[in-house]
C-alpha cells in the first residue's frame, strides 16, 4: 500500500474529471480518505454511530437547502456550520455532541461546513471514498487492511486552504495504524507522508495538548467549545467507517 497525503484538497492532483483538454493527468487512487479532526469528520462518524441513516455532504448552502426539500421533512435533518458556529434555520451545527442523541437515529443529515463538505465534493469522483477522525482511527486502519487499495490518498480538509496540524497528525495516526511507522520506505508515497508518520510518533500520548496549541482549536475554544476539543482527540472510541455509497452521501459500515 502506497499512501499519499495532501495537506490541502487543492494540492491533491487533478484527476481525470478534472481534466483540462489534451493535459496528462495521473488516475484516480485506488481509495481516498478526508479527513477533518476539527471538527467536520469526527463529527460525521459521531452521527453515524449515534444511528442517523447517511450523511448527504454539501459544499454550497443553497444546493442543501434545494436538494434536501425534496427529502420528506420528518427524516431528515439540516446541518449547517460557517466559521465555526451553527447556522440560523439549520438543526444542527457542526459539534459531535449535538449528535449524539436519539433525534438523529434514522435521520438523514444534509450537512455543510466551512472546509470539511468541501474537501469532500472535491474528492466525490473517487470510486471508493471514506472519511477519517482521530476517532474512528482504527476502524479505518481495519478497512484498509482488509480491503488491500494499493494507492491510498489521505486528503486533509485544512483551515480554509491552508495546513492543519491536527488532520496531518490524523493522517500520521492512520499511517502508523497501518505499520508504516515501522517501515516508512513501503508505506510512504509522499514527503507529507512522512512528515504526518513523525509527527503523529512525537505527539501520539500528547494530542490533547497539540490541538490545544493549534489554530482552529485555540479558535474553538474561544467560541466555547473546549470539550469538542477533548472529544476530538479521543483514538479509536468509534467503530464505524463512514463509507460514500453514492456522490457526496455516506454512510456507516461497521468494522
Ligand atoms: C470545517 O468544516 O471547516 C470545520 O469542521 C469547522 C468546524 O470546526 O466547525
Amino acid at each position: 500500500m502506497e499512501i499519499f497525503f495532501y495537506h490541502t484538497p487543492d494540492q491533491a492532483p487533478a484527476m481525470s474529471k478534472d481534466a483540462i483538454k489534451g493535459e496528462q493527468v495521473p488516475d484516480s487512487p485506488d481509495c481516498a480518505i478526508v479527513i477533518d479532526v476539527l471538527r467536520a469528520t469526527t463529527t460525521i462518524a459521531t452521527a453515524l454511530k449515534a444511528g442517523a441513516e447517511a450523511i448527504h455532504a454539501f459544499k454550497d448552502l443553497d444546493t442543501l437547502l434545494r436538494i434536501s426539500s425534496r427529502w420528506p421533512y420528518k427524516n431528515r435533518l439540516l446541518a449547517g456550520e460557517r466559521g465555526g458556529q451553527k447556522l440560523d434555520g439549520f438543526d444542527l451545527g457542526n459539534s459531535p455532541f449535538d449528535y449524539m442523541t436519539d433525534a438523529v437515529t434514522g435521520k438523514r443529515i444534509f450537512m455543510s461546513t466551512t472546509n470539511g463538505t468541501r474537501a469532500l465534493d472535491r474528492m466525490q469522483s473517487v470510486s471508493l471514498l471514506l472519511t477519517a477522525s482521530l476517532t474512528n482511527r482504527a476502524a479505518v486502519v481495519r478497512f484498509l487492511k482488509k480491503r488491500q487499495p494499493h494507492t491510498v490518498w489521505i486528503v486533509a480538509a485544512g483551515c480554509n486552504g491552508k495546513f492543519s496540524l491536527e488532520d496531518t497528525i490524523c493522517a500520521g495516526a492512520i499511517a502508523c495504524g497501518l505499520g508504516a511507522g515501522l517501515d516508512i520506505n513501503h508505506y510512504a508515497g509522499n514527503d507529507e507522508s512522512i512528515a504526518a508518520i513523525s509527527l503523529f510518533n512525537f505527539w501520539e500520548n500528547r494530542l490533547e495538548d497539540l490541538i490545544s496549541y493549534t489554530k482552529h482549536g485555540c479558535y474553538l475554544a474561544s467560541l466555547g467549545y473546549e470539550e469538542d476539543l477533548n472529544y476530538c482527540t479521543q483514538l479509536d472510541i468509534v467503530d464505524i467507517v463512514p463509507i460514500q455509497v453514492e456522490p457526496a452521501v455516506l454512510k456507516p459500515l461497521l468494522v
